[in-house]
C-alpha cells in the first residue's frame, strides 16, 4: 500500500489489492496457530472510532490489531463527550494527543474519514462512511472468493442483489471486483439502484429469476431501512417475493455457486434462514477472513516493513 491511509478502494488499485490479499494469506495462517499472535505492531496504538452501530466490523478490527500485538482503544459515541456536543475534529485531535498510530473510523456521513485524515498525522482506515465506501469489506470478500475460485477472478459472474442505492459495501465491492476482472450485474428494483450509474463497471437487471442460473456468486445486500428517507419499497413482503433468496431460488443456482452477505442479515427478507445456513453460503468464512485482511491492512499502514512473523 503506497499511501498512509485506506479511505477508498481507489487508494489501492489492482496492485495494491493483490498485495494486501497476499499478505492476508500469511496472516490467515497466523490466526490458525495455537497462539494466534505476532509481535508485528508491538508499541503501536490503534483506536476504533465508531459513530455508528457495528458488531462484526469493530470487533474484527480490534481482534486484528490485538493479533498484531498493537494496543487498542475503543471509542463509543454513547459514552463519550460527543454526547456533550464535541465536534468530530475536537474528538480526533484529543485522541491523537494521547499518542496513537491509527484510527479506524465509521461514520454516518460520507467523507468523514477523509476529513479525519486531513486533521491528524495518524493513519486513517475507513470502516464505512455513510452510503459511500467500505474498502476492507471489499477486500475480505475478494479474499473469500479467491479461496474458492483461485487467484484469478477474470470472467467470474457476480450478481449483487438488493439495496445498492444505500450500500457502501456495493460501492467498494464493485470497484474491487472489477479491478480483478469479475463481471458484476446489479439486481434489484429501480428504486433501490443508485440515481446515476455513470462510471460503474456493471450491468443492471431488475429480474433476479433471469440472473440466477448464470451467476457464479450471489452477493446479497441488507435492505438498509435506517438509510431510507422515503418509501422506496411498496412492502418488504413484496421485495422478498421478487428478490429474496429462498430455498426454491437457491435450487436454481449453479451447483458450485456461492452465496455471500456482508452481515448483518435480515433472515426471511433478503435471504431465507435455510439458505444462509446452507452449503452454498460462505457468510461465516467472510467473517473469519475479515480478521486476516484487516491484519494485512493495519500491518501495511503501520508495520516497519520487516517480516510478518
Ligand atoms: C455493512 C455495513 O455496515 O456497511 N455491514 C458490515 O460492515 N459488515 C452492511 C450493512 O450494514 O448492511
Amino acid at each position: 500500500m503506497s499511501g498512509r491511509h485506506l479511505l477508498s478502494v481507489d487508494d489501492l488499485g489492482r496492485e495494491g489489492i493483490l498485495e494486501v490479499l497476499d499478505l492476508a494469506e500469511s496472516f490467515l495462517e497466523v490466526t490458525r496457530r495455537e497462539i494466534p499472535k505476532v509481535p508485528a505492531l508491538r508499541g503501536k496504538t490503534v483506536v476504533s472510532l465508531f459513530y455508528e452501530e457495528s458488531t462484526r466490523t469493530r470487533l474484527s478490527f480490534e481482534t486484528a490489531a490485538k493479533r498484531l500485538s498493537a494496543d487498542t482503544m475503543s471509542f463509543t459515541v454513547g459514552s463519550s463527550s460527543v454526547a456533550k456536543g464535541e465536534s468530530l475534529r475536537d474528538t480526533v485531535q484529543t485522541i491523537e494527543a494521547m499518542g496513537i498510530d491509527a484510527v479506524v473510523v465509521r461514520h454516518a456521513s460520507a467523507g468523514a474519514p477523509h476529513r479525519v485524515a486531513s486533521w491528524i498525522h495518524a493513519s486513517v482506515v475507513n470502516a464505512g462512511d455513510g452510503c459511500h465506501e467500505h474498502p476492507t469489506q471489499a477486500l475480505l470478500d475478494l479474499h473469500t472468493l479467491r479461496h474458492h475460485r483461485g487467484p484469478d477472478l477474470h470472467g467470474l459472474r457476480v450478481a449483487v442483489v438488493g439495496d445498492v442505492r444505500h450500500s457502501r459495501v456495493a460501492r467498494s465491492g464493485v470497484k474491487a471486483l472489477a479491478a480483478l476482472g469479475a463481471e458484476v450485474v446489479l439486481v434489484g428494483p429501480p428504486t433501490l439502484m443508485p440515481e446515476s450509474l455513470e462510471g460503474w463497471p456493471v450491468t443492471v437487471s431488475h429480474e433476479l429469476d433471469t440472473v440466477l442460473p448464470d451467476a457464479d456468486v450471489l452477493y446479497l445486500l441488507r435492505i438498509q431501512r435506517e438509510r431510507q428517507s422515503e418509501a422506496l419499497l411498496p412492502s418488504l413482503r413484496e421485495y422478498t417475493a421478487r428478490y429474496g433468496l429462498d430455498a426454491a431460488r437457491a435450487a436454481r443456482l449453479r451447483p458450485d455457486a456461492l452465496v455471500m452477505h456482508p452481515g448483518p442479515m435480515n433472515r426471511g427478507v433478503e435471504i431465507a434462514a435455510e439458505v444462509a445456513d446452507g452449503p452454498a453460503s460462505v457468510v461465516t468464512e467472510q467473517v473469519t477472513n475479515g480478521v486476516a485482511v484487516r491484519m494485512a491492512v493495519l500491518y501495511s499502514l503501520l508495520g516497519s516493513g520487516g517480516t510478518v512473523a
